[in-house]
């Protein structure tokens, strides 16, 4: 087994709900150990920045307006095989293809609106948590 990183985020719809702590229950029964977490209202420049692997997606305005409509909280989770196993609690993307107990099933309200974002794979979570947090912000512990 493989201890990997990953980066989360609680996204503006879920905070805006006050189901944040749900999610993170779930994320510390599920065994992982969150090692940074921050309360951030992204700016547009930001949201596109970090969503710029979709910037040719037809959904990449929208997606990027939605993550700016308010608090999101990213977070970094390190476990064993925490990329797959993050994506697996999450659920499909499209909540009305999540797995019954996933938190887009339970949480989401659309496709965008899918509560919680998960890193795809190593290289992308090599991009996405440098995005919002330094190396002296994961010192191991
Ligand atoms: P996320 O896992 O953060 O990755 C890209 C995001 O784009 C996705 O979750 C959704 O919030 C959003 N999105 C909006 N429309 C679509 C779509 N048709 N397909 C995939 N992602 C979409």
């Amino acid at each position: 087994m493989t201890i990997e990183r990953t980066l989360a985020i609680i996204k503006p719809d879920a905070v805006a709900k006050g189901v944040a702590g749900q999610i993170i229950t779930r994320i510390e029964h599920a065994g992982f150990k969150i090692l940074a977490a921050r309360l951030i209202h992204m700016s547009a420049d930001e949201a596109r920045g970090f969503y710029v692997v979709h910037r040719e997606r037809p959904f990449y305005g929208s997606l990027c307006t939605f993550m700016t409509q308010g608090p999101c909280l990213p977070m970094v989770l390190e476990g064993e095989n925490a990329i797959q196993r993050w994506r697996d609690l999450m659920g499909a993307t499209d909540f009305t293809k999540a797995a019954p107990g996933t938190i887009r099933r339970d949480f989401a309200s659309s496709i965008e609106a899918n509560a919680v974002h998960g890193s795809d794979s190593p290289e992308s979570a090599a991009f996405e948590i440098p995005y919002f947090f330094s190396s002296l912000e994961l010192c191991p512990r």
